[in-house]
C-alpha cells in the first residue's frame, strides 16, 4: 500500500492513521484494464509466483521509479529489501524492475538470455 506516495507495511498502519491521507492499493496501479508497466513486466519476466508478495514489491518499486527513473540494481536491491518473496527469488524481480525502469523510459533494455528462457 502506497500511503501520500510512500509505500509502507499494512500490517504497521491502523486505518485512521490513513485519514485524510491519499491511499494507492494494488488495484490502483492499474489505469482500468491497463496495467502498469511494472505489472506487465513483472508477468512477462515470472516475477510472481504464488503472488503473495507481488503487491508488496509492486508498489514498493513504483514508488522508487516515481522518485527515481534509473536506479541501479544496487538501489532496486535496497528498496525492495524490506519485502520477502518465499518462492520467486530475487533475481527475477530485481531484472522486472530494470526492465519496466527501461520500458517507462522508452529506452531498449536487453536481459541476458538466461532470464527469458533459463540456463540451457
Ligand atoms: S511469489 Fe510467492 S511469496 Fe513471492
Amino acid at each position: 500500500m502506497l500511503v501520500d506516495g510512500r509505500s509502507i507495511l499494512s500490517c504497521l498502519m491502523l486505518g485512521l492513521d490513513a485519514e485524510d491521507r491519499d491511499v494507492t492499493s494494488i488495484e490502483g496501479m492499474a489505469d482500468g484494464a491497463r496495467l502498469h508497466p511494472l505489472q506487465d513486466t513483472f508477468a512477462d519476466l515470472g516475477a510472481a509466483q504464488c503472488g503473495y508478495c507481488s503487491p508488496g514489491f509492486l508498489l514498493t518499486a513504483k514508488e522508487l521509479l516515481d522518485k527515481k527513473p534509473d536506479p541501479s540494481r544496487e538501489e532496486i536491491k535496497e528498496a525492495l529489501s524490506g519485502n520477502l518473496c518465499r518462492c520467486t527469488g530475487y533475481i527475477k524481480i530485481y531484472e522486472a524492475v530494470e526492465l519496466a525502469a527501461a520500458r517507462m523510459r522508452g529506452e531498449a533494455f536487453e536481459l541476458p538470455r538466461e532470464s527469458l528462457y533459463g540456463l540451457e
